[in-house]
This record gives C-alpha cells, structure tokens and sequence, in this order.
C-alpha cells in the first residue's frame, strides 16, 4: 500500500548568472509529492539551467533549493548515453551504481525498456546505432528504472512520434501515480503539458523568470482529447504566454471584424480606383464590408478548469 509522502522540492528566491549573463531571477516554486509540474517557456529562457540547479548538478549562486525527496533522477535534454556501452547497459546504469547484481539489473532494465517501445534487438544496440527517439526512450528508461521519488526531465518527449509520445504519456502518469512521484518537467509543448500535469510554471526570458502558475483542476487520467485541446487553446489565449513567447496579443473577434471591414473597404478603394481606371467597375461593392472570419486562434471562454495564480493573484483570465 501507498502512503502518502509529504516530501518537495522547494525553490526559493533563486538567481543565477553565466559570467555577466543574468540567466535567471527570483524564482520561487515547489513540486509535491504525486504532483507533476511542467516548467514552459521559449528557448533560452533559462529552464535547463533551472532544471539542472533543482537536481544539484549546478552550484546555487543565490537563493536556495530544498529537496526532501529521498531520491531524484534525472533526464537530460541531450540523451547523454554511454558510447561504450549496448542500450540494456546505459538503461542498467543507475542500478549498477545502486550495486545491484546483473542479473537483477538486466531483467528490471529490459522489462521497463520493453514497456518503452524498445525492442529485444535495440537493447544489444551501442547508442550510435539507435535513432533518436530510441536514445531518448534509453534516457528515459534509465531515470524510470531507478524509480525515484522525484524525477526531473529536460524535454523527455521532444525526439517522439505522437503515437509513441502517448504511449509514453500513460506509462509515465502510470508510473507516477503507482509510485506518487514528483514529476518537473521541462517541454516546450503547451499541450503536453496540459495533457500531463497539476500545475505549469510559464516562464518570460532576460532573466528567465516564473510569470504565472497555472493549476489544472481535473486529473490527468481523466483529460480527455477535448479538454486537453480546449485548455491548451485557453492557455495560448492569456496574455502572460502570449508574451513570453513573443507572440503578438489576440484580436478580439469584433475589433478583427471591424478591422477586417475597413481593411476591406480601403481595399475595395483601391480596386475601384484602379477599375475606374480600367473602365470596368464591377468588382468590388460586392465585397465592401463582408469580413471573413480570423484564420488562425479562436478566442474561448475565461479559463474554467484552468486556474492561474500569479503571486497569490489570477493572471491570464
Ligand atoms: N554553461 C553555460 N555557460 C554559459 N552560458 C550558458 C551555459 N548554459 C546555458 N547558458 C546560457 O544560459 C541561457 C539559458 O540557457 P538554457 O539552456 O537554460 O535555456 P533553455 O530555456 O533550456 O533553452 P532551450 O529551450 O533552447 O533548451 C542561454 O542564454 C544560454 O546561452
Ligand atoms: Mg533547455
């Protein structure tokens, strides 16, 4: 039986420069026990170097990072793979490391590569000869194996299909709520992070820092395809995203239509200069006015199932 674990990862006021390079500023946030929290935010933002100050593999310059999980594994954004060693061997690592026998170690390594969608002959294979969605399922096998309370993953879906990618998606919630891990995971998917976890952090560049907290009110295991497009339609609406990402806010539908009328209009002048020109004015009046609907992103309702917070307060409604 389970219980239940009141271990988290806690960051606190965290800062941190390459050199002169503020990469990262005041961030603070926690992942609980049984909770899986997508961190998402445009390249270069700072999220590996955030991820990697979480897992200890970076010296804290400023601010602190509390981790009471009893173990943490950790996935990399390049699968890192050892070239010397078969794709069995790489997954097996972290055991060994643990000191189990080979035998154990070989049977737990390829029963989890399996459920991967690794194949038998793929485990003798040295990582060169495996495509790179293989590398990242033997990267993702050697965090899982060891079975941690908390896992860390650098874009651990990034390389897959999407059939692959959901298989992927239920192995992993499998996992977690077997175990009652504590996920961070970095993507650069805002549906995959809708589809899979609790709460996502956004994150704005220059320095990277935490804009918003989005909760997700229904579990995981119940999200179906329509939530998950609709609430990733609603995440891409807020205007704390749309700026971190440097995409350019919605037009409300009824300013685009007028927009698009006048648009229109100016355009019919224009052809009814030129065709008074040509001496043929029938094209034209037919068209003055009628707006076509905005290709492209549809405004939807306020968030429902969505919850943002942001310093206490909703953002991105
Ligand atoms: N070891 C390093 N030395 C100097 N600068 C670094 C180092 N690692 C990262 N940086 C810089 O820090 C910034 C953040 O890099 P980081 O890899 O954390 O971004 P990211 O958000 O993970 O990007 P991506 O989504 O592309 O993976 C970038 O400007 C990068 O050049
Ligand atoms: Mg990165």
């Amino acid at each position: 039986m389970n219980t239940i674990s009141t271990a988290e990862l806690r960051v606190h006021g965290l800062a941190h420069a390459f050199a002169r390079d503020e990469v990262l500023s005041g961030i603070h946030f926690r992942v609980r026990a049984g909770e899986v929290v997508a961190l998402v935010g445009p390249s270069g933002c700072g999220k590996t170097t955030l991820l990697h100050l979480a897992a200890g593999l970076l010296t804290v310059q400023e601010g602190k990072v509390d981790n009471g999980f009893a173990s943490t594994a950790f996935m990399f954004q390049q699968p890192r793979l050892l070239p010397w060693k078969t794709a069995l061997d790489n997954v097996a690592l972290g055991l060994k490391a643990a000191g189990i026998q080979r035998a154990e170690r070989h049977f737990r390594a390829r029963a989890l590569a399996l459920r991967l969608g690794l194949a038998h002959r793929d485990l003798d294979k040295f990582p060169h000869q495996l495509s790179g969605g293989m590398q990242s399922r033997v990267a993702l096998a050697r965090a899982l194996v060891l079975a941690p309370e908390l896992l860390l993953l650098d874009e651990p879906f990034s390389a897959l299909d999407v059939g692959l990618k959901e298989e992927l998606y239920r192995l992993l919630l499998d996992h977690q709520a077997e175990r009652g891990m504590g996920v961070l995971m970095i993507t650069h998917d805002l549906m995959e992070a809708v589809r899979l976890s609790d709460a996502i952090l956004v994150m704005a560049p220059e320095p990277g820092r935490i804009v918003c907290r989005f909760e997700l009110d229904r579990p995981a295991s119940r999200r179906d395809d329509a939530w998950v497009y609709r609430h990733t339609a609603e995440l891409l609406q807020t205007p704390d995203v749309r700026t971190s990402f440097g995409l350019p806010p919605v037009v409300e539908p009824e300013r685009a239509t007028r927009a698009q009328g006048q648009e229109a209009v100016r355009q019919q002048g224009v052809r009814q200069e030129g065709a008074a020109q040509d001496g043929a004015g029938q094209e034209g009046a037919a068209g003055a006015g009628r707006a076509q609907p905005l290709s492209g992103l549809r405004l939807v309702s306020p968030a429902t199932g969505l919850i943002a917070v942001q310093g206490g307060k909703r953002c991105g409604a």
